[in-house]
C-alpha cells in the first residue's frame, strides 16, 4: 500500500541505497521467476535492455549462474532495441553488447536470443518489426521487462512523441540521445540516425517491468515521469498506466521525488538543520521573495506551520537561515589565516595548506574550481592537481591525425636522419587511423597520443592559473587505460594508485567529484574508487586532519541549500578561468554558465550579487 510520503508517485518506486543493492533484489527476482519455471517445465520470457544502466545488474545474473547454479536453459529474452545499420559485429552494436555482458557468460541457448535486426533493408524495416512483435506474441508475451529510462524520457528508444499504443519500429533517434551516446562512438558524428525499438505499446504489454535508474542526473526526468501527469512528451509517463510497474532507483536517482526533495509537503518531518535551510531556501524561490522578506504566512500556506511552531517566528527563522547563507561564501577556499574561522566555511589552520584536486578527467579541475585553485595559489597554499585518468577517449582522431601529421612534416622539413624512429611512429598512426575509419577501436599508440594531446592541453590550462608543473600529476588509472565508456571495471590497482598519492600528498585539504554521478561513468567510478581509498588509508595520520570538498563538473549542480562553501568570482576572474579553459579543445558549451547560474541564486535568496560563485559541499564519509 502507497504511504502518505509517496502520495504524489503514480508508479511505485523503490529507492535503494545505491544501485549494486537494487540489482541484487532484481536479480532475485529474475532467478526466482527462471526457476518457479524450470519446475513446471516452462520458459521465462525476459525483455532486456542495454546501456550502462544494466550493466551491473547483468554482472548480477552472471555471478548467480557461475556461483549459485542458475541456469538460463529455458530462457527467451528480447531486446528492446539496435541501432539501424549497425553490423552485429560493430563494436556498439547492442548485439555485441549483450554478448559481452550477458550472453557470453551464461547459458543461455542462441536460438533462445532475439534482438532487433539493425541491418535489414530500409525496405525490410517494416516487416522485420512485425516480425518481431509476433515472435513475442509467439512466445507468450514478455513476463518481465527491464527498462533503464533516458534523459529524454525514452523507454527502448521510444523518444518523446511515441504513442502509447506504438509498436515496435524504426525511429530517429533525439538529439539528446545521440549526444549521450557520442563519447562511446568516439564522436557525436558517429552516431546513427536510426534505430528500430519496441513499441512503448509492445512494452506495456510485458506482465511485470521494472525500470532502473541511477546517479542524479536521472533524477528530474525520473520525478517527472512518476509524478507529473501521462504524456507523450516522457514515454516512461506511460507505465503510469500499468499496474505491475516499478521503477527501482539508487538515491541520486531518487532525490527529486517530492518524498526525498520536499518531504515537508508529504507529511510531517524531523526537522534538522539541513531539512530547515533547504525548505526555507525552497519557499524563497516558489516564492521569488529574498530569504527575508518571507512572511509567517507564506510558511503556514505551504505546509510549514510545524516549522514555525519550532523555529520561528518567520523573522528569527529568515536571520538564521540568511547568516547560514552568508557564511558559506568565501574568497578564502584555504581559510583565512589570522582570523576568527567560527562562520567560515574552512578552517583558518594549518596555514598554509597543502590542497589536492582530484579531476577525473582533464578540465574537470578547471571547469568546475578554475577560480579556486587560483584564489588557493595566490593565497599560499600547495596546490596539486590529480588527473585520475588521461581522458584519451575524449579525444576525436582528428586532433590525434594533426599530431601525427606535424611530426611527419617536422621531420621533412628537418630532414635529419635522427628522425627515423618519430617518423615511422607517426606513419603507424597515420596508417592505423586510416584503416580503422570512425568506428573503429584505437590501438595502444594512438590511445597514447590521445593521452598526450589531453596532457598538453592540461599543462597549459594549469600553467595559465599559476601552477607550476611539478604540481600537475597523471595517474592514468588503469580501468580507463583498459577500459571502454561506462563499461569500467576497477580493481585494486586503482585503488593501490590513489592510496599511493594520497600517502606520497598529505593532504590537508582534497577536491572530489561524482558523488552524484551515475556509478558507471568515468566521475562516478573514480568516486568509489576514492572512497576507498580514504577508508584504506583510514588510519595514516594526515587523515586526522583532512577535510574534503565534493565539487561537481559534468553533473547536476549542487541546488543553493546543499552549498557549504560559495567562492564567488569577479568578472576578471571568470573571464581569467575562461581562457585558461579555452586551453582544451574540447571544452562544452555550459561553462561559465553554472558559475553564473549559482550566484544568481544566491542573488536570488537576498544574498550580494556576485558574476559567478564556484560550489563545495563538505564531504562527510
Ligand atoms: C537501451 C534503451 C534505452 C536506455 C536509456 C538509458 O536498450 O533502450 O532506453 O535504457 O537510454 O541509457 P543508459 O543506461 O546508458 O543511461
Amino acid at each position: 500500500m502507497i504511504s502518505e510520503a509517496e502520495q504524489f508517485e503514480k508508479i511505485p518506486c523503490i529507492a535503494y541505497e545505491n544501485s549494486s543493492e537494487a540489482c541484487r533484489v532484481l536479480a532475485v527476482e529474475v532467478s526466482s521467476l527462471i526457476r518457479e519455471r524450470q519446475a513446471s517445465n516452462k520458459h521465462a520470457v525476459l525483455g532486456l535492455a542495454t546501456g550502462s544502466t544494466p550493466v551491473p545488474f547483468y554482472r548480477e545474473l552472471i555471478r548467480l549462474h557461475k556461483e549459485e547454479g542458475l541456469s538460463f536453459q529455458n530462457v527467451i529474452t528480447f531486446n528492446l532495441d539496435e541501432y539501424f545499420g549497425l553490423e552485429p559485429e560493430h563494436r556498439e552494436s547492442y548485439y555485441r553488447f549483450m554478448r559481452e555482458q550477458l550472453f557470453d557468460h551464461i547459458d543461455l541457448p542462441d536460438s533462445q536470443i532475439n534482438i532487433p535486426p539493425g541491418t535489414v533493408s530500409r525496405e525490410q524495416v517494416f516487416q522485420a518489426c512485425r516480425y518481431y512483435e509476433t515472435k513475442i506474441e509467439e512466445a507468450g508475451g514478455i513476463d518481465l521487462q527491464i527498462l533503464g529510462i533516458g534523459r529524454t524520457g525514452h523507454i527502448g528508444f521510444n523518444e518523446p512523441g511515441s504513442a502509447e499504443d506504438s509498436p515496435t519500429r524504426m525511429i530517429t533517434l533525439d538529439k539528446v540521445t545521440r549526444e549521450d551516446a557520442a563519447r562511446d562512438f568516439l564522436g557525436i558524428d558517429n552516431v546513427p540516425r536510426f534505430a528500430l525499438t519496441m513499441g512503448v505499446g509492445t512494452i506495456i504489454r510485458a506482465r511485470r517491468i521494472a525500470l532502473m535508474a541511477w546517479g542524479e542526473n536521472k533524477a528530474d526526468i525520473v520525478s517527472k515521469a512518476v509524478e507529473d501527469e501521462v504524456t507523450d512528451a516522457i514515454s516512461a509517463s506511460f507505465l503510469q498506466h500499468h499496474d505491475n510497474a516499478q521503477f527501482l532507483l539508487d538515491s541520486g536517482a531518487a532525490s527529486s521525488l517530492t518524498r526525498k526533495r520536499h518531504p515537508w509537503l508529504v507529511g510531517t518531518v524531523d526537522w534538522s538543520d539541513a531539512l530547515i535551510r533547504r525548505a526555507v531556501t525552497w519557499l524563497s524561490r516558489e516564492l521569488d521573495k529574498p530569504v527575508l522578506k518571507l512572511l509567517d504566512e507564506d510558511y503556514n500556506e505551504h505546509g510549514m506551520s510545524d516549522l514555525l511552531t519550532e523555529c520561528g517566528p518567520a523573522y528569527q527563522l529568515n536571520i538564521r537561515i540568511f547568516n547560514e547563507l552568508q557564511h558559506t561564501i568565501s574568497g578564502w577556499p584555504g581559510g583565512k589565516p589570522d582570523e576568527d574561522d567560527r562562520h567560515r566555511p574552512e578552517r583558518a589552520l594549518p596555514f598554509p595548506k597543502r590542497a589536492l584536486i582530484f579531476a577525473p578527467e582533464p578540465s574537470d579541475e578547471l571547469r568546475a574550481l578554475g577560480g579556486t585553485i587560483e584564489r588557493l595559489v595566490e593565497q599560499g597554499h600547495t596546490v596539486d592537481v590529480v588527473f585520475l585518468t588521461s581522458g584519451n577517449l575524449g579525444v576525436g582522431d582528428s586532433a590525434a591525425e594533426r599530431f601525427a601529421e606535424v611530426l611527419k612534416e617536422l621531420a621533412d622539413v628537418q630532414g635529419a636522419e635522427d628522425w627515423n624512429t618519430p617518423v615511422s611512429y607517426a606513419g603507424q598512426l597515420l596508417d592505423h587511423l586510416a584503416a580503422k575509419g570512425p568506428f573503429g577501436e584505437d590501438n595502444a599508440a594512438l590511445r597514447s597520443i590521445k593521452s598526450l594531446v589531453r596532457r598538453s592541453e592540461a599543462r597549459h590550462a594549469l600553467r595559465a592559473c599559476g601552477l607550476a608543473e611539478k604540481h600537475i600529476h597523471f595517474l592514468d588509472l588503469p580501468f580507463y587505460e583498459t577500459g571502454r565508456y561506462r563499461r569500467f571495471k576497477p580493481d585494486d590497482n586503482d585503488v593501490s594508485a590513489l592510496c599511493g598519492i594520497l600517502t606520497k600528498l598529505e593532504p590537508h585539504q582534497i577536491y572530489m567529484t561524482g558523488s552524484a554521478s551515475d556509478p558507471s561513468s568515468v566521475a562516478g567510478v573514480c568516486y568509489r574508487l576514492f572512497q576507498t581509498a580514504m577508508t584504506q588509508t583510514a588510519k595514516e595520520a594526515w587523515q586526522r586532519d583532512c577535510w574534503t570538498w565534493l565539487y561537481r563538473s559534468g553533473e547536476k549542480p549542487f541546488a543553493s541549500y546543499e552549498i557549504d562553501m560559495a567562492v564567488p568570482m569577479s568578472p576578471g576572474q571568470l573571464k581569467a578561468k575562461l581562457t585558461a579553459l579555452s586551453q582544451y579543445t574540447q571544452e562544452d558549451e555550459s561553462t561559465g554558465k553554472r558559475e553564473r547560474a549559482v550566484a544568481q541564486y544566491y542573488d536570488q535568496l537576498g544574498l550580494a550579487d556576485y558574476e559567478a560563485i564556484e560550489a563545495f559541499r563538505l564531504w562527510k564519509s
